[in-house]
């Protein structure tokens, strides 16, 4: 198993440039799989979680070809199962979005039962709800999810929970149904602006991706040909602001889109950390007379703040001065990671959702484990604040999210190597 030795109490500082976000991608390269013809897709980043998604690709019949400058060149046309069975489908969450596209291109689809991190239940009564509205019937069988429908149809559909899963996998499986499907109590974040995006340049009809109602109106041809480009990834870049402000050095985040971050940088101004925001650039840095903060954060659907940067925030709150608490609302175990902050001398309390964080504690280092993905990076972080030695264990999690990582930490000046054994 491979860790990353850290050696904490280094100040971060100079320039980072974020990759293509991981969520948008997984699901743009599934939607790709419902086109009638090719497409390029530009800025994915070269992540565990994309490759596996890219190999049940072509496990289906798909031809996708990496170019040397990153962009995949998919063409679906040669697709001829719709089955996902590969074993891989069950070590990614994303994988489930080939349900929506498989549906919508052969009306039946099978996969197995999705996997991705373990932060409590993760139900897709959601997912299932949509794809009944839209005419399919639903059966679970032997680890395989399957739905099959005679004829795809538009309807109306209000989701019981803000789910992106759930939105984003509807709206995919509604491009090529017949009329028009309204989705309401629809999920709000960047990456389902994207996948509509990219669905509308490839020949769709999807209005109101970003707002609570989205309303796709089915087209019968994806004609494609287009080249799409993915967003920047908005957990990724939110992690670089908090190590800066974590490190108390300073930090310009490039590549990002300063609107997605807003939930972030708010919360950070709060907490007296200086934030400068240019087109497509953040600085986050801390004035050496200032003193951080403490806050508190409540996780909600976007533009709600994120619980993909809650464990990242806890550990910088660990730093502030004062007592914060930290209200989980979107997963339900979503702390796991809090006892191995403990060991690393933070006083934190688990209170059902709530975390209370008393701040000033000075952290040292020692081995802890990536329980996640985020809250691997979260430990990494930790680990830059901490006093001595941090070795984080089971780092291929955090890889699954982050492209070159200790290539992008060690060049801000993070003392981070990674331990092959
Ligand atoms: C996506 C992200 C994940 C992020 C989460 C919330 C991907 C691959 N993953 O996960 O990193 O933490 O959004 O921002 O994009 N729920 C139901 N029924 C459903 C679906 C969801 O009850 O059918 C509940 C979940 O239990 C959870 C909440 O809704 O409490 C949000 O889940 P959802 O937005 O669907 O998360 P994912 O799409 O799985």
């Amino acid at each position: 198993m491979s860790s990353y030795i850290i050696r904490g109490g280094n100040r971060l500082a100079g320039e980072v440039s974020v990759s293509g976000s991981k969520n948008a991608a997984l699901g743009i390269i599934s939607a790709a799989m419902l086109l009638d013809g090719p497409c390029k897709i530009e800025n994915i980043p070269d992540i565990a979680d994309l490759n596996v998604m890219v190999e049940i690709c072509k496990a289906l019949g798909a031809q996708v070809k990496r170019d040397p400058d990153g962009a995949l060149t998919l063409d679906p046309s040669t697709i001829t199962s719709w089955e996902a069975t590969h074993d891989k489908v069950r070590h990614i969450r994303g994988s489930y979005y080939l349900l929506g596209a498989l549906l919508g291109r052969f009306s039946k689809a099978s996969i197995y039962m999705p996997g991705g991190c373990n932060f409590g239940a993760r139900p897709i009564d959601q997912h299932m709800k949509g794809f009944e509205a839209l005419g399919a019937t639903v059966t679970i069988e032997y680890g395989k999810i399957n739905v099959e429908a005679q004829h795809l149809h538009g309807e109306h559909i209000f989701l019981d929970v803000v789910s992106v899963g759930a939105t984003i996998n509807i709206m995919i499986a509604a491009a090529k149904a017949e009329g028009t499907t309204v989705i309401e109590n629809a999920a709000r974040e960047p990456h389902i602006v994207d996948v509509a995006n990219f669905l509308n340049t490839m020949g769709a009809n999807i209005r109101g991706a970003g707002t609570d109602v989205i309303r796709i109106t089915g087209v019968q041809q994806l004609p494609a040909g287009a080249t799409y480009s993915i967003i920047p990834d908005q957990i990724e870049a939110g992690t670089y602001m908090l190590a800066a402000a974590l490190t108390r050095g300073d930090v310009t985040v490039r590549n990002v889109i300063p609107r997605h971050m807003e939930p972030l940088t708010a919360k950070m101004e709060e907490m007296n950390i200086s934030v400068d925001t240019g087109d497509d650039w953040i600085r986050v840095w801390m004035e050496p007379e200032r003193e951080l903060l403490a806050a508190n954060f409540k996780t909600m659907p976007y533009p709600g703040f994120p619980t993909d940067l809650q464990p990242q925030t806890t550990v910088l709150l660990t730093t502030a001065k004062g007592s914060s608490k930290m209200l989980e609302n979107v997963w339900e175990n979503r702390f796991q990671y809090v006892d191995d902050l403990k060991t690393m001398g933070a006083d934190v309390m688990i209170a059902g959702h709530v975390a209370i964080i008393a701040g000033g504690s000075a952290l040292t280092g020692t081995k802890v484990t990536a329980r996640d993905l985020r809250a691997g990076a979260a430990m990494v972080l930790a680990g830059l604040a901490a006093d001595g030695e941090t070795e984080v264990t089971d780092i291929n999690k955090i890889e699954r999210g982050y492209e070159n990582f200790i290539k992008k930490m060690r060049h801000l000046g993070a003392d981070i190597t990674r331990m092959d054994s």
